[in-house]
């Protein structure tokens, strides 16, 4: 796209570079910057183009490109260029993640490097260490309060650690993905420090005010994000004297985007990671990223463009690099996280489903899929080279964020189904085994979320204390059906570190006074290794589900149809028990696999026959890709036993 104004502003800008940027060889950076500069320069002035050092901003962000573009490693250019040529390669079936703690799952960064073949043996290739970098020695929010955006913390590594754990991962095709904690920084960052030292500079990366005037005013809309431990939104600073804005926790300070200095800060510390060899970066709470008066200050269309702006600038430097969307909102919401157009208008290739991660939970309190054949159905088609990160549990809290809507259209009061939904995996239920906790009750609008290891809120710790064989294999069964579901629902499955060996919640956090308040530590737990080791064991429980995942995996990475191109077709079965959903190969449309699954405790069937398929299927040869037999038939119908599933195939032996 050609347009005068902004290129003789990049003529002019390439005229003024530093000289020792100039000189050097900048062919490919030059190209992209040609390609991305009318989008980057239209983004930028939407946002800061009122400004009378518009330019000198803008000069200033092609020279942060420009300089950590000097400093990537040649390696990773060359891995640019190739996932240029191959830019779909991320939809592929072979991406398989895992989310964990390197502390919690391996002493620190060396234990997880020494722990890759664990990984590997599992069949992960993707891995999500969460945050590693400098935070406050107490409360640091599992990290996300990050006090040095450059510096590894020195209880996990050290930058050659990441740099070394990099290079392993690589030389065995695993994928790196680390966060950048975009949204705020720590009280303890440096620019917080200056901003409390009374410099204007910094107290403008923040959102500072003298009184209680716009703090009220904001307040009026905001939602609390931790209303139990952290109620309101802004905390006051005695060094400061002034009040400042705090979404999350009082010691995380939310940066002010008005600010292009903070927006090229960013875009610096992005870039910094990309070169540290991070294949995927996750971008965290980025729905809050722009704060308005009058609204709820999260997924404003200013947000929106910030991310389309770091995407446009990353494309520059480091086009091999994807981001991640760590947006858990509204299902409506959530896919314009991908951005409005896959071309002009890109913000994260990868999201996180949170919505199906909750329907999922739904179903398995519910034991029927009316919510989440609802759910799914609404479900907006996302942009093409987009992909889901598809996860049962994480190392946060299980949201109910289903649109109330689509509870209603399932038969359910919302406010009433959600409050069954928490005492359900509470346990306060009384026909539940479940072992969660409540997190983030919020008495003024009676809304709560819910904390606990996935093995512990299906029932397996009851189960296990029980000696109940029944319902400890009932427990297995439903932690393979949900990662059934995400391993062939389109995306990108994320398994989530100790869930693979079955995990019970972990009381620990308890005796530590920095974590004790908050309860989404339960399921944070530190691997015991003596435990790995059952995997080993014949019909033990850690066995029995590591077992069905590897295997689960190995199916997934050879199965085409699980590649993610929009094509899932979801089904109808008139039964409100299962899950039925087609997946076809895009470039063999004879290739095809039907997805059941069961989430009732007895077993269900189904008329294959009235299935509304679009295309044609065999249903003489059916065979069984998960478990390689023939499904069960009964007078002509399929029998799905008590909460298992199906890939099917009509191809017969592969
Ligand atoms: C993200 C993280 C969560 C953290 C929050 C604030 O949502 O996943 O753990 O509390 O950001 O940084
Ligand atoms: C809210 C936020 C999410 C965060 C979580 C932490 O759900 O939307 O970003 O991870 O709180 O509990």
């Amino acid at each position: 796209m050609y347009e005068q104004v902004s290129h003789s502003l990049l003529n002019q800008i390439l005229d003024e570079l530093k000289p020792d940027i100039r000189k050097r060889d900048l062919r490919h950076f030059y190209t992209r910057l040609g390609a991305n500069f009318y989008a980057i320069y239209s983004l930028f002035h939407h946002l800061y183009g009122a400004r009378e050092d518009f330019d000198a901003q803008m000069l200033r962000l092609v020279e942060v490109m420009a300089s950590q573009y000097l400093k990537r490693d040649s390696k990773l250019k060359t891995l640019d260029v190739k996932r240029e040529q191959d830019h779909d390669w991320f939809l592929d079936k072979e991406w398989v993640g895992m989310a964990l703690y390197s502390d919690g799952f391996a002493g620190d960064l060396n234990g997880l490097r020494q722990k890759l073949g664990y990984l590997q043996e599992l069949g992960v290739n993707l891995v999500h260490v969460m945050p590693i970098l400098k935070c406050p020695q107490g409360a640091s929010d599992g990290g996300y309060a990050v006090s040095d955006f450059r510096n590894v913390d020195e209880r996990v590594g050290t930058l050659d650690d990441i740099a070394s754990l990099a290079q392993h991962m690589r030389r065995r095709q695993m994928l790196l993905t680390l966060d950048v904690v975009v949204n705020h920084t720590s009280d303890e960052h440096e620019w917080a420090q200056r901003a409390r030292q009374g410099e204007q500079k910094y107290q403008d990366y923040y959102y500072v005010f003298d009184d209680r005037v716009v703090p009220d005013m904001f307040e009026e809309t905001l939602p609390e994000v931790f209303p139990e431990t952290s109620p309101g939104n802004f905390t006051f600073d005695e060094t400061m004297n002034k009040w400042v804005m705090t979404v999350f926790n009082s010691y995380q300070w939310d940066l002010n985007y008005t600010n292009p200095a903070v927006f090229i800060e960013m875009i610096d510390i992005i870039l910094f990671w990309a070169n540290q060899g991070a294949d995927i970066l996750r971008l965290d709470a980025v729905a809050f990223l722009w704060k308005k008066v009058g609204t709820t200050s999260q997924n404003e269309r200013e947000a929106h463009l910030i991310l389309q702006l770091m995407k446009d600038c990353c494309q520059v430097t480091a086009p091999g690099v994807l981001f991640i969307a760590e947006a858990i909102v509204a299902p409506l919401e959530v896919t314009k996280y991908f951005g409005e157009d896959a071309v002009i208008a890109k913000e994260c290739e990868i999201a996180y489903n949170a919505t199906f991660m909750a329907l999922l939970w739904d179903a398995v309190a519910t034991r029927n899929t009316k919510l989440l054949n609802e759910g799914i159905h609404s479900l907006p088609v996302k942009l093409e080279r987009a992909t889901w990160l598809n996860y049962v549990r994480c190392h946060d809290d299980i949201g109910l964020g289903f649109d109330n809507l689509d509870i209603i259209k399932a038969g359910y009061q919302p406010d009433k189904h959600r409050r069954f939904l928490v005492d359900y995996f509470t346990g306060v239920f009384d026909a539940s085994p479940a072992r969660g906790k409540p997190f983030a009750s919020n008495e003024k609008t009676g809304d709560a979320r819910i904390s606990g290891s996935l093995a512990s809120l299906v029932g397996l710790e009851t189960a296990l204390e029980a000696g109940d064989e029944v319902a400890i294999q009932q427990s297995i069964d439903i932690i393979l059906l949900l990662h059934a579901m995400i391993m062939s629902f389109g995306g990108i499955p994320l398994l989530y570190y100790g869930d693979e060996i079955g995990t019970l919640n972990d009381r620990d956090f308890l005796t530590d006074e920095s974590k004790a308040h908050d309860n989404r530590w339960m399921h944070r737990p530190r691997i015991d290794w003596d435990d790995a080791e059952l995997r080993k064991q014949h019909g033990s429980v850690q066995q029995r589900i590591f077992e069905g995942l590897r295997k689960m995996i190995a199916v997934r990475k050879s199965t085409p149809a699980f590649a993610d191109y929009n094509d899932r077709e979801l089904l109808d079965t008139k039964n409100p028990h299962l899950f039925a959903f087609m997946r076809t190969n895009p470039f063999l449309q004879r290739d095809h696999v039907l997805v059941i699954a069961n989430f009732d405790s007895t077993p269900q069937s189904l008329n294959l026959g009235e299935l509304p398929l679009r295309g044609s299927f065999e249903f003489g040869g059916l065979q069984d890709l998960y478990s390689g037999g023939s499904p069960n038939l009964f007078n002509g119908q399929l029998v799905v036993p008590p909460h298992q599933f199906y890939w099917l195939t009509d191809q017969g032996q592969r």
